[in-house]
């Protein structure tokens, strides 16, 4: 998987690339790489951003500062490239984030996120460069970064060879393996510890038992999340 993450701010991503799951996927060969559009601004003094037509607070990201920053790393019309290529734009407004996406987006062999600052894109980057819109949630960050963070940590857990126990990715929350559910309930020792004990189930070393128990466990998580 090749993922490009355009943003003003690459430094913060310095820190996410040094996590064990992500550092282990690129050892294995997959990429994530950084591009700044400010480095291929056609403006001057570096500028990217300007005040919204129609007056208003923030700035907006501009759209020949995307065409000139897309166009510079793939060599192609930012038009025609989304016919080809998942190009992602991290708005709160998006489709939400969940495991169905992010095992979609883990299938393909490459994309592209966006994140926008201050008060997000110019409209036309969205209509005409974009093949979607991602959010994590209905709230607002100042910015995409975190969000394209959140959303490469999900896609790179789930290729092969990210985690060291390949069952951790495929039996978790919200996975097909569990339909969808929460996870059950893990422990570990001490068995007891302040009059807390572990299930009586889970030391039994009966591996049918312990199966059977925490599907149920798992589905009364998504009963009573159901209910909440
Ligand atoms: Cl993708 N971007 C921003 N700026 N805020 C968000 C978000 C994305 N998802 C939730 N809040």
């Amino acid at each position: 998987m090749e993922i490009d993450v355009f943003t003003l701010f690459p430094a913060w991503f310095a820190w996410f690339s040094e996590q064990r799951h992500v550092a282990n996927a690129l050892a294995r060969g997959h990429r994530l790489e950084l591009v700044d559009p400010r480095a291929t601004t056609p403006l001057g003094a570096g500028q990217v951003d300007d005040t919204p037509f129609g007056g208003g607070a923030g700035m907006v990201l501009r759209v020949d500062v995307l065409d000139a920053a897309l166009r510079a790393r793939y060599g192609e019309d930012p038009v025609a490239l989304r016919d080809r290529r998942r190009v992602i734009a991290l708005t709160p407004g998006g489709r939400l984030l969940d495991d169905g996406l992010a095992a979609e987006l883990a299938a393909e062999p490459a994309m592209t996120l966006l994140c926008g600052r201050y008060e997000g894109f110019d409209e036309r980057i969205l209509e005409r460069f974009v093949t979607e819109q991602v959010s994590i949630g209905r709230y607002v960050l100042a910015g995409g970064e975190l969000a394209a963070m959140v959303l490469c940590d999900t896609v790179l857990r789930k290729l092969p060879g990210a985690l060291g126990d390949e069952r951790s990715a495929t039996e978790e929350s919200f996975s097909p393996s569990l339909a969808g559910a929460p996870e059950y309930p893990h422990y570990t020792r001490p068995a007891e510890f302040r009059g807390w004990s572990v299930p009586e189930v889970l030391l039994s070393g009966h591996h049918e038992r312990i199966r059977r128990w925490r599907l149920a466990q798992s589905r009364g998580r998504a009963a009573s999340g159901e209910e909440s």
